[in-house]
């Protein structure tokens, strides 16, 4: 047999014990038993062995998640954290060391922004931004101590988009670490280490989990540097819990046919948003419109879930419109089978300053619409009757 696809491994990567069990098993457990006390001292002696010991270090079910997310993003291996924010931060503390500077999209996640801009510099770490939209301007932005590039594309809640295959050619140039936060397009739809990413992070607990049930991350990438990433993990302990990982692998088993579908329904509720009065704009990466298209094309195997779209009412219509919702979620997860709809302005980034918000795409009336996988007519249904009512 030829090489397996991606979305046959999602399915069949998988252990299976003396028990025959056709679905993959959760191994509940905290540690694991030796049969001899010359086992045991081995297994402390070398941490390189492929060994269990205790869940903190690795476990059976979190091994097989990470397995699959690193065969569908092309990685050689992988580390799995509690939380996306664990995945994001264990990344800055392996790899950076005191008076290092990262340089960073300015559209990144707002506790991205928070690790960089509050606790970061209490380490002596530097950080800057740069605009998404002006990729021309990275490179000038480099300094002799810049050891890691950070983007995330698409943007959330923005949807900026980066040419990653760019980006990718500059920090080798520079021997700078390229990392990609993949979490809105899934490697389903892009897989940024064949653009030139060295890592690939993750929240699992948005479209890898897509029911809104548990938290987690992952990142991906060569050996050597998932090692340095395993020991930071293993010792400080942000790892993620058996239980979790069990669930996340066996939504991977429909994340490529998910993905298709929200894709399919984000498109089709993209395009009929395009053409209603109370809107000033609408944004989804594969809408001949959106700024970066082309790349988006290039990149991405669809436009993902997410589409934002400005209402011309602003602060005042937003709250109007989710208050008018009778059927989408009101809440600030994503990556759900339920449609979500959220006004980042009065409610998640409220607390930023004008200069902030501009910098990471949140205009007053922007509001963010996580497409589900309900029947396309009741999602457009629900937002239209919101929409006439703000
Ligand atoms: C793009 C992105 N990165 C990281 C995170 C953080 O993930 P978690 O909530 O799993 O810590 C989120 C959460 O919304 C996100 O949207």
């Amino acid at each position: 047999m030829g090489k397996r696809h991606p979305q046959t491994d999602a399915i069949r990567l998988q252990q299976r014990t003396n028990e025959k069990e056709h679905s993959a098993p959760l191994f509940l457990t905290s540690s694991f038993v030796y049969d001899s006390a010359e086992d045991m001292a081995a297994a402390f002696a070398d941490d390189s062995l492929d060994v269990n010991i205790y869940s903190r270090f690795s476990n059976p079910t979190v091994d097989e998640f990470i397995a699959k997310v690193a065969a569908l993003e092309g990685a050689a291996d992988g580390i799995a954290t509690g939380t996306g924010m664990a995945a994001v931060f264990s990344t800055f503390m392996t790899f950076l060391s005191k008076g290092d500077h990262i340089l960073s999209a300015s559209a990144v996640f707002g506790s991205t922004h928070t690790i960089l801009t509050k606790y970061l510099p209490k380490w002596g770490f530097e950080s800057s931004y740069f605009d998404m939209n002006k990729p021309e301007t990275i490179e000038a932005l480099i300094q002799p101590n810049t050891k890691l590039l950070y983007v995330e594309t698409p943007s959330n809640p923005g949807l900026d988009i980066i040419d990653l295959e760019y980006v990718g050619a500059i920090c080798k140039k520079h021997n700078i670490l390229f990392v990609v936060d993949n979490c809105f397009a899934t490697p389903a739809v892009q897989q940024p280490i064949k653009f030139g990413a060295d890592l690939v992070l993750h929240s699992a607990t948005k479209f890898m989990d897509g029911q809104g049930r548990v938290l987690g991350g992952v990142v991906v990438g060569r050996k050597d540097l998932i090692h340095d990433l395993y020991l930071f993990v293993r010792n400080t302990g942000p790892s993620l819990s058996p239980f979790n990982a069990w669930v996340l692998s066996k939504s991977l088993e429909t994340l490529f046919i998910r993905m298709d579908k929200h894709a399919e329904n984000a498109l089709q509720l993209a395009k009929k948003l395009e053409s209603n009065s109370k809107i000033s704009w609408v944004k989804y990466p594969y809408l001949p419109t959106h700024p970066q298209h082309a790349i988006a094309k290039k990149q991405m195997s669809n436009g993902g879930a997410v589409v934002t779209f400005e209402l011309k009412g602003g602060i005042e219509s937003g709250r109007k419109f989710l208050n008018a919702l009778q059927m989408l979620s009101m809440t600030n997860n994503l990556g759900d089978s339920r449609t979500i709809a959220s006004h980042p302005a009065s409610t998640t980034h409220s607390k930023l300053s004008v200069a902030e918000k501009k910098a990471v795409g949140i205009t007053d009336g922007l509001v963010r619409v996580s497409v589900g996988l309900e029947h396309i007519d009741d999602i457009i249904a629900d937002i239209e009757q919101a929409l006439e009512k703000c």
